[in-house]
C-alpha cells in the first residue's frame, strides 16, 4: 500500500530511501547502500543494446529497485521480454508498483515479470539469451556463489551473454571488516574466477559509480562441444 509520504517523494527518492533502509537492515545481502548508477546500468546492458537477435528473452538477477530494469527497458525491442528475480519481499513490492506507475516500465505491458525468489531456486529450467547480474557476489561464500553460478549456467543459451559487476576496493574494505570478510570475498572471487572460464570474457572499470566497479561480460561459445568432440547446434531463436 502506498502511504502519503511515498505520493508526496519522487519516485527515484522514494527507491533510493527504500535501498538504503534495506542495506541497514541487511547489507550482506542487500550488498550497496545505493543503487546503482546509471554508467554502471549502462555498461551492463550493452550486449542487449548491441544484440542481433530478432527477439531477446532477457534474465534480470537482483532487481533491487529497478535501477537495471529501466536501463534495460530503454533498449529492449517490442518482443523482447525480461524476467525479473528479486528474494527482498519489500523491493518486489516496490518494483511491482513501479511496473505499473513509471512510465518507462508501464510501455512494456506484460512484457516485464518481477518475480520474488532466490536465483538459486527461481530460474528453474527456463532460458535466456542475455543474464543481467547485480548481485552482491563479494558477500557471498564460495559455495553460496558456486550455487548461483551453476543456475545462471543453467539458464543461458549457447551463445548468450551474461554480465555482472565487481566493486573496487575491495581489499582498502577488508582492512575495516576482518579476516571472516576478507577470506569469503577471496573465496568467492576465486570461484567466479573458475566459472569465467567457460565463457569468452572482457572487463570495463567504471570510475563514476559508488562505489566504482568492473563490468564483467561473459559470452557462452555459440557452439557448445560435447565430450565427444562433436558440437551442438544452438537453438533456432
Ligand atoms: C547490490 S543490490 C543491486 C540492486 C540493483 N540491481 C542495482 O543495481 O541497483 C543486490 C540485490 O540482489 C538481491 N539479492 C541478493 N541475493 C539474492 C538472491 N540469492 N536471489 C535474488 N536476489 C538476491 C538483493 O536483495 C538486492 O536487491
Amino acid at each position: 500500500m502506498t502511504n502519503f509520504a511515498d505520493r508526496a517523494r519522487p519516485p527515484r527518492l522514494t527507491g533510493r530511501l527504500l535501498f538504503a533502509a534495506e542495506a541497514g537492515r541487511d547489507l550482506r545481502t542487500t550488498g550497496a547502500i545505493a543503487p546503482s548508477g546509471s554508467k554502471l546500468a549502462h555498461a551492463l546492458i550493452e550486449p542487449v543494446r548491441r544484440s542481433v537477435r530478432p527477439t531477446l528473452s532477457i534474465l534480470e538477477v537482483g532487481s533491487g529497485t529497478g535501477a537495471l530494469t529501466r536501463a534495460l527497458a530503454t533498449c529492449m525491442g517490442p518482443t523482447d521480454t525480461l524476467t525479473c528475480v528479486e528474494k527482498n519481499p519489500r523491493l518486489v513490492e516496490y518494483l511491482r508498483r513501479q511496473v505499473d506507475t513509471d512510465t518507462s516500465l508501464r510501455v512494456l505491458g506484460d512484457r516485464i515479470t518481477v518475480r520474488e525468489a532466490d536465483v538459486v531456486e527461481g530460474v528453474m529450467s527456463e532460458k535466456y539469451h542475455a543474464i543481467v547480474v547485480g548481485l552482491p557476489f563479494a558477500n557471498f561464500t564460495a559455495s553460496e556463489t558456486r550455487a548461483i553460478c551453476h543456475a545462471l549456467d543453467d539458464a543461458l543459451v549457447p551463445g548468450g551473454t551474461l554480465t555482472y559487476f565487481s566493486y573496487l576496493g575491495a581489499s582498502i574494505v577488508d582492512n575495516f571488516t576482518g579476516d571472516r570478510h576478507s577470506r569469503r570475498r577471496r573465496h568467492s572471487a576465486q570461484a567466479l574466477a573458475e566459472f569465467r572460464t567457460g565463457f569468452r570474457q572482457s572487463r570495463r572499470t567504471v570510475w563514476a559509480n559508488v562505489p566504482p566497479a568492473h563490468a564483467w561480460t561473459l559470452t557462452r561459445p555459440a557452439e557448445a562441444h560435447l565430450p565427444n568432440g562433436r558440437a551442438s547446434r544452438p537453438p533456432a531463436s
